[in-house]
């Protein structure tokens, strides 16, 4: 008996696994706080006495919940005080790990790809980590010196993002570009909680330990901080979900795509706190949705126009070679391609039938060059112009 176990692959599954734990914790911890802070209401004239500017009644799990917000703090301070830091840490500490597994480590496989600046493989890892800590290093100038108010902080966050998206996709293959969109923008969220809410917050209780007023500045920056971080979540965790997203990334013009449905999340997100706050204005939602469905047209439009160039007649056999030379070595039962000691993705491609029961996925993974992997197999335009032909697309 053989016991074969690929050690990279169950690495970054078990992180994948923490990392979507860890992140929910995160967003869960952060919505419930903004709905919270949100749905405040006057407290009984006895907490107001108490100190107590806001409170609020609910139920969860059987249990009647009691939440009351004080203008600045109990007297005495309570013992006991939850921090709420370690959701976010953990989240990308492990996001982090997860992209060295993935990218780094197999950065020939998954970072590099012809006609990118990024050409080979430690090239593309060192622009990585520039690429993340640049980003964060601009956004920290432009909330600190640039953008005082929220208004102009988020205003700025657009073309920003943009550049952020056109640059990555610059540099690296298209389904990591999506994914560094959404490294750099949780690189800031987690900076957001590291560098400036908790150290408020750190000053905020040790100078009432020492019956100082809170310092106001620190709150305020911390309050847009977190700001910042509440429209921002549903835009990374759209860029987090880009492996499943090929039909975005692929596309010719993917760098400006990236940051319209990231700017359509945001947007979604402001729907709630809106409604949060007492103020219905279902119109976002429907201008959300409008949006999207318009650029989910825009995007099938263009793929079209690209895919009608794949047409031609086949030699029999011709397709059966293809598959043979491009796909068989990884995509085997028993792959020989090194490093492979079970199918990738458990796709087993060795007739041109293989591929027609996938067809939907192989159609994908062929028109956005995301297969054969980094094309290692070096296959041409017309070997995979034939393919397609085959499968039928469009
Ligand atoms: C060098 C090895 C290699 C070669 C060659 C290769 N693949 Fe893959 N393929 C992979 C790996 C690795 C994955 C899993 C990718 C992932 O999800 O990270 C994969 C995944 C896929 C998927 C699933 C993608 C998805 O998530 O829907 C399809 C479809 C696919 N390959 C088709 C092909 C076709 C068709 C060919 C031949 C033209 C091919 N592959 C050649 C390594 C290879």
């Amino acid at each position: 008996m053989t016991i074969e176990v690929d050690v990279l692959t169950w690495l970054a599954f078990a992180l994948r696994w923490f990392h979507v734990i860890a992140g929910i914790a995160w967003i869960g911890a952060s919505f419930y706080f903004i709905w919270l802070d949100l749905s405040l209401i006057t407290p009984s004239a006895e907490r107001d006495r108490r100190g107590i500017s806001g409170e609020l009644w609910a139920i969860h799990g059987g249990g009647i919940y009691e939440v009351g917000k004080y203008r600045t703090h109990p007297t005495p301070m309570p013992k006991h005080l939850h921090w709420f830091k370690w959701e976010a840490y953990s989240t990308w500490l492990s996001g982090t790990a997860l992209l060295i597994i993935v990218y780094y480590v197999q950065s020939d496989a998954y970072l590099v790809g012809p006609d990118l600046w990024a050409r080979s493989p430690a090239a593309a890892v060192a622009a990585s980590v520039f690429y993340l800590a640049a980003a964060l290093a601009v956004y920290e100038l432009i909330m600190r010196k640039i953008a005082r108010t929220v208004a102009l902080q988020l205003g700025l966050m657009v073309p920003f993002v943009v550049l952020l998206s056109f640059l990555a996709f610059e540099t690296f293959a298209a389904r990591a570009a999506m994914l560094h969109v959404g490294a750099a923008l949780a690189t800031m969220m987690a900076a957001n909680v590291f560098l400036v809410i908790i150290p408020a917050q750190k000053a905020f209780v040790s100078a009432i330990e020492r019956g100082e007023d809170p310092p106001v500045d620190r709150a305020t920056a911390a309050k847009q901080r977190s700001t910042q971080n509440n429209y921002l979540t549903l835009p990374v965790l759209l860029c987090m979900l880009s492996t499943h997203a090929a039909f975005i990334y692929g596309h010719a013009v993917a760098w400006l795509f990236v940051p319209a449905f990231a700017l359509v999340a945001a947007y979604a997100r402001h729907y709630f706190n809106e409604k949060h706050a007492g103020r219905h204005r279902p119109m976002i939602l429907v201008v959300a949705a409008a949006a999207f469905v318009a650029l989910v047209l825009l995007l099938g439009i263009e793929t079209r126009k690209e895919a009608t160039t794949s047409t031609g007649e086949l030699a029999p056999g011709q397709v059966a070679g293809i598959v043979a030379r491009h796909c068989t070595g990884c995509h085997a039962a028993s792959p020989t391609q090194p490093g492979y000691v079970v199918p990738p993705a458990g796709l087993v491609f060795v007739t041109p039938d293989d591929l027609r029961e996938h067809r939907a996925r192989v159609v994908t993974s062929l028109e956005t060059q995301f297969m054969p992997l980094a094309n290692l197999t070096a296959m041409a335009p017309d070997e995979r112009a034939a393919l397609l032909s085959f499968l039928g697309s469009p």
